[in-house]
């Protein structure tokens, strides 16, 4: 298995742990790793994520905590327990904020990668400056992105024109893991600003988050096979 196809995560966004599981058991954990988010752990809690294990996949738990450093450092604390294989947090939460979650992912057995979110790709400037941050969202995710390597993260979420900034400013083993992924002459939906998967390598994405691509597909496996070998023969 080749590093790069290790590096593709499907997001089960899905309302109910059957619909997950349907489309989980199509896939191979050895092709693919899973993002479990807030809409399904809301709606099916950590079972859902043990089951997925269970059936030998590797899980991205997105919940993008953001709160009290303490509060943030014991919800990593349980993600870890629960044996994930990466967590978010949000990078705006600060310092303090994210070394705490560093420590307590750093303390479990098996540490999960701890990621931080930068500025959320649905936002623009205008969004931004409603928040009174009087920036371009690249210079924005570059400030939080630094921030996010100093406490000792282990990367950040970012779009693939964010990736090819930010992989020139971060060591090859900092985490790039880009969404917005599309293949040729599939939906865009309601994302803005979207790329193949090969593109998103070649901006210096190191894991990609596909979701819709993948789990609207008539045949979920099939378009994983065609990703992979769109991303093999690059
Ligand atoms: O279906 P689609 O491929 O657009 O799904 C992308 C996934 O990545 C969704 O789970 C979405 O929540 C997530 N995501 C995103 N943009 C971010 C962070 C996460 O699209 N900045």
């Amino acid at each position: 298995m080749a590093d790069r196809d290790a590096n593709l995560i499907v997001a089960l966004d899905f309302p109910t742990s059957d619909a997950a599981l349907e489309l989980a058991r199509q896939l191979n954990p050895e092709d693919v790793r899973l993002k479990v988010g807030k809409q399904l752990f809301t709606a099916a809690g950590p079972d859902v994520v043990r089951v997925l294990q269970d059936l030998g996949f590797d899980i991205f738990l997105d919940l993008k905590f953001h709160d009290i450093p303490n509060t943030v450092a014991e919800a990593v604390r349980a993600a870890a327990a629960l044996g994930v294989w990466m967590v978010n947090v949000h990078a705006s939460g600060g310092s303090r904020m994210m070394q705490a979650a560093r420590e307590a992912a750093s303390a479990a057995a098996r540490p999960p990668l701890l990621i931080g979110v930068t500025v959320l790709t649905s936002m623009a400037r205008e969004d931004l400056a409603e928040l009174h941050w009087d920036a371009e969202p690249i210079d924005r995710v570059c400030e939080l992105a630094s921030l996010a390597a100093s406490a000792g993260l282990d990367g950040v979420v970012c779009s693939a024109a964010e990736a090819s900034v930010l992989s020139r400013q971060h060591s090859p083993d900092f985490s790039l893991v880009t969404p917005g992924i599309r293949q040729q002459g599939d939906a865009a939906g309601d994302q803005r600003r979207i790329v193949t998967p090969l593109d998103a390598v070649a901006a210096g994405a190191t894991h990609l988050v596909v979701g819709r691509s993948i789990t609207a597909s008539q045949n979920p496996a099939a378009t994983v096979a065609q990703i992979r070998a769109s991303l093999a023969t690059g």
